[in-house]
């Protein structure tokens, strides 16, 4: 079975409500009814559950950007697994390099939301991903591979088989540098064998791995090709309906070529 390709839109800190509205409505029309590719809309928080009305009836899916790692209480600004899944969430990205770098995510606290994600049934989209400098020292695997062990620790097998990864070089996110697909793919085949270390050659085939990092309609083609790159976590490029759409066409013209 070859893995299902996903395509994630990171919508970030834009839209309110009413423009997510307008942007989940335009997604549904061109792409809401294919299933081929795995497609999933992840707005702000306040834009969840009016993208949840415009998404009911189609095969787009609901990602959060963040989530607590605890379950209730005493916790101001923080939002539970509970909360998300009662307005029909079903992914929720983990651990992306802004919530490293600007909100101190160490890789203990995205194994701890990782952990309280799978114990309520959410999909959690991983990130990892080294720095510029970390890569002109020549460190992107051994950074990439601490993320990775220490930020994927205690997961179960039967767990393990909900997990997505992303690779995101902090370098590529929002710059319009990509990594080459070569780039790319050199750094896919690490992460799936550090995967097969922690949970078995079996599950680590199994793994999706999604790339991000200045993913647009004139790249997608060339990185979704590569044998281990099965999707994208995309910013910037899926906050125009256009856009989008095309890119979730590269993944099924992938999704077809790998089948
Ligand atoms: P970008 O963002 O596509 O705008 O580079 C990707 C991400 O940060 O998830």
């Amino acid at each position: 079975m070859p893995r299902t390709i996903t395509i994630a839109g990171n919508w970030k800190m834009n839209k309110t409500a009413t423009e997510a509205a307008e942007l989940a409505k335009g997604i549904v029309q061109n792409v809401g009814r294919q299933t081929e590719v795995s497609v999933v809309v992840c707005p702000p928080f306040t834009a969840l559950q009016t993208v949840a009305g415009e998404i009911a009836n189609s095969s787009v899916r609901l990602g959060a950007q963040n989530v607590s790692d605890k379950p209730s209480g005493a916790y101001t600004g923080e939002v539970s697994v509970a909360m998300l899944r009662d307005l029909h969430v079903t992914h929720v990205i983990l651990g992306h390099s802004e919530r490293r770098e600007y909100y101190g995510e160490t890789d203990a606290i995205v194994n701890r939301k990782t952990l309280v994600a799978l114990e309520n049934a959410l999909i959690p989209i991983v990130c990892v991903g080294e720095t510029l400098a970390q890569r002109e020292a020549g460190e992107e695997f051994a950074v990439i591979g601490r993320q990775i062990r220490d930020g994927l620790a205690g997961i179960s097998p039967a767990q393990f088989e909900k997990v997505i990864i992303a690779y995101e070089p902090v370098w590529a996110i929002g710059t319009g540098k990509t990594a080459t697909p070569a780039q790319a793919q050199d750094v896919h085949a690490f992460i799936r064998k550090e995967l097969a270390a922690l949970q078995g050659a079996e599950q680590a085939r199994k793994t999706r791995i999604l790339y991000g990092g200045s993913m647009k309609p004139d790249n997608a083609a060339a990185l979704l090709s590569e044998a281990d790159i099965d999707g994208g976590l995309i910013g910037g490029a899926a906050l125009k309906v256009a856009d989008f759409t095309a890119l979730v066409e590269a993944g099924r013209a992938a999704a077809a070529s790998k089948a």
